[in-house]
């Protein structure tokens, strides 16, 4: 195996395990192939969206339209080394209704109801994917 070879193998590894890929991608940015996913890219925009969401709720502003993308999380083609086992499946639907439940809060749930959405992509993640776990926590508002 070449070395070009190699380091595509670690990268397209370090994804969810770690935070390898992050110092690879800049140190060898010519050599990375990694081709996320479907639910990988939807992930990456859900973390945006509840960083956005954390902002407006520490400014006292509701989110309104809750984007229906979202749904996606049940069909989007994932890496192959996961699947949408009973256990994704589940996860899935109660992150959808606490997500859910955000657009819809008082101003006094608002707060609960956005750490109980971001438990769930933890506790989703501590099943399957744990490498962006750490990255997931900043986000709950303290
Ligand atoms: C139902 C389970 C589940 C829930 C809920 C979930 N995730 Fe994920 N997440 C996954 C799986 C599985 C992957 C790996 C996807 C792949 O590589 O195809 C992933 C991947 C990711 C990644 C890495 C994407 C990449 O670049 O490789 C991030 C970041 C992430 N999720 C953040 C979140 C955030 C933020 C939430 C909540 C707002 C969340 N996840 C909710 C299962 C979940």
């Amino acid at each position: 195996m070449n070395k070009v070879l190699i380091i595509f193998c670690i990268v397209l590894f370090a994804s969810c395990n770690n935070d390898k890929k992050k110092e690879l991608s800049s140190e060898k940015e010519e050599l990375v192939m990694y081709q996320p996913s479907e639910l990988a890219i939807l992930m990456e925009e859900m973390y945006v969206l509840n960083d956005s969401i954390k902002s407006q709720i520490l400014r006292n502003e509701t989110p309104t339209n809750f984007p229906e993308k979202l749904l996606n999380i049940h069909t989007a083609e994932m890496t192959d080394r996961f699947t949408r086992d009973e256990s994704f499946q589940k996860f899935a639907k109660v992150f959808l209704e606490q997500q859910q439940s955000i657009y819809s809060a008082t101003n006094e749930e608002i707060q609960s109801n956005f750490n109980n959405t971001i438990n769930t992509c933890i506790a989703c993640h501590q099943t399957s994917c744990t490498g962006p776990i750490p990255r997931i926590k900043k986000l709950l508002i303290k």
